[in-house]
């Protein structure tokens, strides 16, 4: 029977890092209410659509969301009633529309997300599956393998390290539950070696360790050491996926990497680093390697290491076809982080993953830096079955609460699937 969405609502609420984000809530006329929340990065790419922020300096440091959340109560919920909430593109579409810019600043990505979002759920509970299976259809279930961030930099931590995420990754697990639980053991033990060095085990935004190293090396060092301490051998149960998130030390043409002391490289130099990382450890994933400016580069880079490792572009794409279209033309990358907040609608986002999969790329389903504990992107990654999904650690709640929900989906779903599949070729 058909539905009709009969409110939409929103509120401020606070993200992971303490600063405003939405929360919308999509009622039907038979009282089934969807809500969703949205999150929101710190390392953002130039291109990304933007955050509608207050910007009055005396709430919040000018990070309130009033204005958005007024944007969802009122000139969306104003189009939105009556709708079929099954319409997911027509109300994405409708919402685009009603905002009438390319990045989505006059009603904002944020207020436009968070409906976008709602809607689904009030929509998937409505036909009575879950969220994953009406994203998704009825194929097989892949349970995504996780790449899970236990040691940060970058603009993520306050320490020495200049690359922003070092994520582990368990190829070798059978199920999702065992690999939450090798990460998890691998984490307790990177602790343990971190304690026993006299380094600090606070944790950075998103839960992974956040010490001041001697080098970017050494984080590598003490990863591979934590997974064999923990018991697992590297590079076949557990590998290393890197985000060194390079557009926050590229500067003049060159990559700064002066957290660490070591002084500057040209692009050239970058991938040479990486392939000597790649030769030492076991290393399967390689995101923003590069500046999101530098196509030649990671085009060069591309050509040199593509074919031994996934080389994901975050901010050179920002979720966005544009983008994403031209690099598959210049065979820039071999994979893509999908981000639902980059772009702003389920619908745009899921028409990336679409070029993703018709040039044979891989592609990451992935959190922000600020998050909230909803697990969307759970459900996204599972319906999306590209079999890879980075929400930070195994520690901080906003993070575990993806991998919990996934830990539900595979123990519920008789059809899943698990399995690391290496998607990086060059095409
Ligand atoms: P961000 O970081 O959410 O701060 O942008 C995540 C990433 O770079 O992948
Ligand atoms: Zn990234």
């Amino acid at each position: 029977m058909k539905r009709r969405i009969v409110s939409v609502r929103a509120m401020q609420i606070l993200d992971s890092r303490g600063n405003p984000t939405l929360k919308a809530y999509v009622t039907l006329d038979n009282g089934i209410t969807g809500s969703a929340s949205v999150p929101s990065g710190a390392s953002t790419g130039e291109n990304e659509a933007m955050e509608l922020r207050d910007g009055d300096r005396r709430r919040y440091g000018g990070k309130g969301v009033a204005k958005a959340v007024e944007n969802v109560k009122d000139v969306i919920a104003r189009k939105l009633l009556f709708m079929d909430p099954t319409r997911q593109a027509q109300i994405d579409h409708m919402m685009m529309e009603l905002d009438g810019t390319t990045d989505k600043s006059n009603l904002g990505a944020n207020a436009i997300l968070s409906v976008s979002m709602a809607v689904a759920r009030a929509a998937a509970e409505a036909c009575g599956i879950p969220l994953y299976a009406y994203l998704g259809g009825s194929g097989p279930v892949r349970i995504p393998v996780p790449m899970m961030n236990i040691l940060n930099g970058g603009k993520h931590a306050d320490n020495s390290v200049d690359f922003q995420e070092f994520m582990i990754v368990p190829i070798g697990a059978p199920t999702f539950a065992e690999a939450l639980r090798y990460g998890a053991e691998t984490f307790h033990a990177l602790r343990d070696a971190l304690k026993a060095k006299g380094y600090s085990t606070s944790v950075g935004d998103e839960g992974g360790f956040a010490p001041d190293l001697k080098s970017n090396e050494e984080a590598c060092e003490l990863i591979v050491e934590a997974i064999r301490a923990a018991g697992y051998e590297p590079g076949k149960d557990i590998a290393i996926a890197l985000d060194p998130a390079a557009t926050s030390f590229f500067r003049d043409g060159f990559y700064h990497l002066e957290r660490s002391g070591r002084g500057k490289k040209s692009s050239s130099e970058m991938t040479e680093l990486y392939k000597a990382w790649m030769r030492e450890f076991p290393i399967v994933s390689i995101e923003d390697g590069l500046d999101e400016m530098d196509w030649d580069g990671f085009r060069d880079m591309t050509s040199t290491l593509g074919e031994n490792v996934q080389i994901v572009g975050d901010d050179i794409y920002v979720t966005n076809c544009r983008f994403i279209e031209r690099g598959i033309r210049e065979r820039t990358t071999n994979a893509v982080l999908i981000k639902l907040n980059q772009i702003g609608t389920i619908t745009e986002t899921m028409e990336a993953v679409n070029l993703c999969r018709m040039a044979g790329w891989g592609f990451v389903v992935s959190h922000r830096s600020g998050e909230t504990e909803d697990s969307f992107i759970a459900d996204f990654a599972v319906a999306m079955g590209g079999g890879q999904i980075k929400s930070g650690s195994v520690c901080r709640s906003e993070r575990v609460a993806k991998y919990n929900r996934l830990l539900e989906i595979e123990a519920e779903e008789e059809r899943s699937v698990f399995h690391w599949q290496p998607t990086a070729v060059t095409p």
